[in-house]
């Protein structure tokens, strides 16, 4: 991203959250004007799903930087007791018009604070393109965070676009992982279980849909 742009969305290194308030703030329920929003799940998600059906009756999930809200929506389909966070006060509100009467939990949370009251709370936590949207420096402390949230033999999924250049400051957001990702999740104590790449990635080298278990 060059540095007008940059400066258009008020990307800051020291201040990571503030520009997403920024983005939704302008937004409305279509979701115009937000890059990422699909408005549906995430395909590479939805597809994974045709194919692994999750059964979440009795299960709670967690959707990490939740955006407009539809892979939530997904997994109260699929039975899960959901929450739903992002940093972002406007986003979270828009949730809430997009899907009424939801019984999906949306609240404003920030991931790089972390959330304690959290810790191994939930059987599954998704995780998608969140930790790639804030700088390098926060790496470790998000990463620490979203493993905290996996419950003992819960699974935490991970969908990111991941490059083989090292991760700079000067080339970003998106600011795109590299491979080395797992083995830091692995740090954290959780396990791989698979990890699924295609080569049709909208900005880096691969996107990868990786499965990790608590501990
Ligand atoms: C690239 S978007 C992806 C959104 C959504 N996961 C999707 O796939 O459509 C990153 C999201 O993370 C949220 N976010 C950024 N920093 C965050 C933080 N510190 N805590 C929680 N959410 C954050 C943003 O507001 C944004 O909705």
């Amino acid at each position: 991203m060059n540095e007008d742009l940059r400066k258009q969305l008020g990307i800051n290194e020291g201040k990571p959250n503030d520009w997403f308030e920024t983005l939704y703030s302008r937004s409305d329920e279509s979701g115009e004007g937000v890059p990422w929003a699909n408005m549906a799940p995430h395909p590479l998600f939805s597809s994974w799903l045709k194919v692994h059906p999750l059964n979440g009756n009795g299960k709670k999930a967690l959707v990490v930087g939740c955006g407009m809200g539809d892979d939530a929506i997904a997994l109260e389909n699929l039975g899960f007791k959901v929450t739903a966070f992002d940093v972002a006060e406007s986003a979270i509100e828009l949730c809430k018009k997009r899907f009424p009467n939801t019984t999906v939990n949306f609240v404003q949370g920030d991931l790089l604070a972390g959330i304690p009251g959290w810790k191994h709370q939930f059987d599954f936590v998704l995780e998608i393109f969140t930790i790639q949207a804030l700088p390098p420096k926060y790496e470790a402390k998000l990463i620490q965070h979203v493993s905290d949230f996996v419950a003992p033999q819960g699974e935490l999924m991970v969908i990111t676009e991941v490059q083989k250049a090292k991760r700079t400051y000067d080339v970003g957001p998106p600011w795109l992982l590299n491979e080395d990702y797992v083995a830091k999740f692995e740090n954290k104590g959780l396990s791989l279980k698979s990890l699924d790449k295609t080569n049709e990635p909208e900005m880096g080298d691969e996107i990868h849909l990786t499965i990790f278990e608590g501990s």
